[in-house]
């Protein structure tokens, strides 16, 4: 009995040393969230890359002033599938299956030609140097940068997968139960705190009707509309979203409505402001404002523009640390579409 007793104090201690001396392995590895990135990855393999990248962004910015939205959006849905692994950008992969860019909860995703633009200057300056999964978190990083904010430093070091399925792509929809959507996010290890600042960048760009023409036309069975929309607003939601079969198929999907109807282009904490009025288009944004778990930091992030942008700039190189490819995993890419 008492040798019992010894043995499994000892298997209990062993086992004890053995999770302290694995557990830095594996995150050394990448495995963790401390993750083996580092700001500056590049700067003797390819001092200019975040310059290059910077540049091309910035030109492509001033033709299309929306550029930072879709930025934004690529980046964070190629994090929250698998992880931050530009396997968003993959065309095939050798099983064949469609890939996630083919998934529904990836509609109307684009910037794709850009990200090809930057990665063949990069071949040109420094081969098969710099992965895709990083060129698109500089990118972003870009898109905040145009967008108003402060340039946040964005550790490096990401490498590519080599595979990409649409089955892959759990992102939650904007009709998802917000326990769901908690869950979700907390599985990806970002808090619910983290995901009330990163909506913030809700505040730029714009969403189809066919995410929130349901509010406005067919809500419930008792409410045709959806009563936490201002009714102001939703008026005129409706003239940029007529209601179904009173436009041409074609032209109704192509709608689409800016989030932030006052400063559209500018990355701000209008977006918390709007919340509180009722002035959102996403049900799943709309919520934050009335379940108790969030209302209060709305309310602190509505009246702290300084606040929101140190949180969300923190919350960006988070959401970017989430799963990534280290050290002698995946690849580093020649063609951001191809595994090499
Ligand atoms: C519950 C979580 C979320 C849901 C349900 C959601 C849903 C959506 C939807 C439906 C759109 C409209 C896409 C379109 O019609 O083109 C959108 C756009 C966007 N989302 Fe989210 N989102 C979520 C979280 C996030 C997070 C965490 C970020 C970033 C850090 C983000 C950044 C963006 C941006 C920047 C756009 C604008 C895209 C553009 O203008 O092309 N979203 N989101
Ligand atoms: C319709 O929505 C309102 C507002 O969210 C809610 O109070 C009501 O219970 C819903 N009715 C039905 C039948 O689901
Ligand atoms: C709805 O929007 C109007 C016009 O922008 C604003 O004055 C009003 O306060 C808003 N209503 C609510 C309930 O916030």
């Amino acid at each position: 009995m008492r040798r019992l007793m010894i043995i499994e104090t000892i298997i209990f201690t062993l086992s004890i040393v053995i999770v302290v001396i694995i557990a830095p392995c594996t995150e050394a590895a990448g495995k963790g969230l401390g993750n083996g990135l580092n700001v500056g990855f590049y700067s003797r393999s390819c001092p200019n890359v975040e310059k290059i990248v910077a540049d091309i962004v910035s030109e492509a910015n001033r033709q299309d002033p929306k550029l930072p939205g879709a930025l934004i959006r690529l980046f964070s849905h190629d994090c929250f599938v698998k992880g931050c692994d530009a396997s968003i950008l993959l065309e095939t992969t050798r099983s064949k299956e469609p890939v996630e860019k083919k998934a529904q909860g990836n509609d109307f995703i684009r910037g794709f030609e850009l990200i090809d633009e930057i990665k063949a200057r990069l071949e040109q300056e420094c081969p098969q140097t710099v992965s895709c999964a990083d060129i698109l978190a500089f990118a972003a990083r870009e898109a905040v940068f145009l967008a108003g904010l402060p340039r946040h430093k964005v550790p490096a070091g990401r490498r590519d997968s080599r595979t990409s399925r649409a089955s892959d792509v759990g992102l939650p929809a904007p009709t998802t139960p917000f326990n769901d959507i908690i869950d979700f996010f907390t599985r990806k290890g970002i808090t619910l705190d983290e995901l009330v600042v990163l909506s913030g960048a809700h505040s730029i760009g714009v969403a189809h009707c066919s995410f929130f023409d349901y509010r406005l036309y067919n809500f419930n069975t008792s409410q045709p509309q959806d009563p936490a929309l201002n009714s102001t607003y939703a008026a005129d939601l409706s003239t940029k979203c007529p209601k179904q079969n009173t436009l041409p198929a074609d032209e109704a999907k192509k709608r689409a409505v800016d989030f932030d109807p006052t400063t559209p282009l500018v990355l701000d904490n209008n977006f918390y402001l709007n919340l509180l009025q009722g002035k959102t288009l996403l049900q799943s944004d709309q919520i934050m404002v009335s379940d108790p778990r969030t209302s209060a930091l709305v309310k602190t992030l509505a009246s702290d523009s300084e606040a929101w942008s140190r949180r969300f700039a923190k919350a960006m190189i988070k959401m970017g640390r989430t799963n990534v490819l280290t050290r002698d995993e995946g690849e580093i890419r020649k063609n951001c579409r191809t595994f090499n």
